[in-house]
């Protein structure tokens, strides 16, 4: 069993620490990429407590795609909200199904982030956003979490904010990053559908 199968309880509660204004906020940086009745995919969603706001506020249909049966379980589904059990390395969507993905705390959790990249690029339509919320590596407090999810056997990959602007623009999900409070930041890229020759 891993460690989102044990934890999923306290998972499901963190997953609602969203605020309105941190919803509004979100729905302001998605907007501009999602059109009335757009397509927004949380990916590594959990049990969906962004999702349900995101399609409250935005208004849009947002999909969760999570590996975590005992997160996913808990996600009611709507004409607006949809859940899929899966994962970002393998996403079960159709090409350009999505306006958007949006990724909080969770792209440091994919085992394998050049085929979850790929993958992001793949279902997001040109043109479409790719915006991840993650904690700067660089953080002290972030070294000594990462050292705590590596014990109980997460892979920890942890950026710097230029670090993931780096990756991702390599992976032609051209961004840019912005500091949030304390260790958080986000990186907001645009997709492009062309990947470097392997
Ligand atoms: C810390 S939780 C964050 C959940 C939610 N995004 C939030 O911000 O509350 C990390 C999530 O990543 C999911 N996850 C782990 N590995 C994943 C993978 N390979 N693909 C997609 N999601 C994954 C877990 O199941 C879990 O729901």
């Amino acid at each position: 069993m891993g460690f989102f199968n044990w934890s999923a309880p306290a998972i499901k509660r963190y997953g609602e620490r969203w605020t309105v204004e941190d919803t509004q906020q979100i729905a302001g940086w998605l907007g501009p990429f999602v059109p009335g009745d757009g397509h927004v995919l949380d990916l590594g969603g959990g049990a969906g407590g962004l999702a349900r706001r995101l399609a409250e506020t935005l208004p849009a249909h947002v999909t969760v795609l999570d590996p975590t049966p005992e997160l996913i379980a808990h996600v009611e589904p709507s004409d607006q909200l949809a859940a899929v059990l899966g994962s970002a390395e393998a996403m079960p969507f159709e090409d350009d199904a999505f306006d958007a993905v949006i990724v909080t705390d969770a792209f440091h959790h994919f085992r394998d982030l050049d085929a979850s990249v790929r993958e992001m690029a793949r279902v997001v339509r040109p043109g479409g956003a790719v915006l991840i919320l993650e904690l700067d590596k660089a953080h002290i407090m972030i070294r000594l979490i990462a050292i705590a999810e590596r014990i109980v056997g997460e892979p920890a990959a942890f950026f710097t904010p230029k670090g993931l602007c780096a990756y991702m623009a390599e992976r032609a999900i051209k961004g840019e990053c912005e500091r949030l409070v304390g260790a958080s930041y986000r990186f907001t890229g645009v997709v492009q559908k062309s990947w470097p020759a392997a």
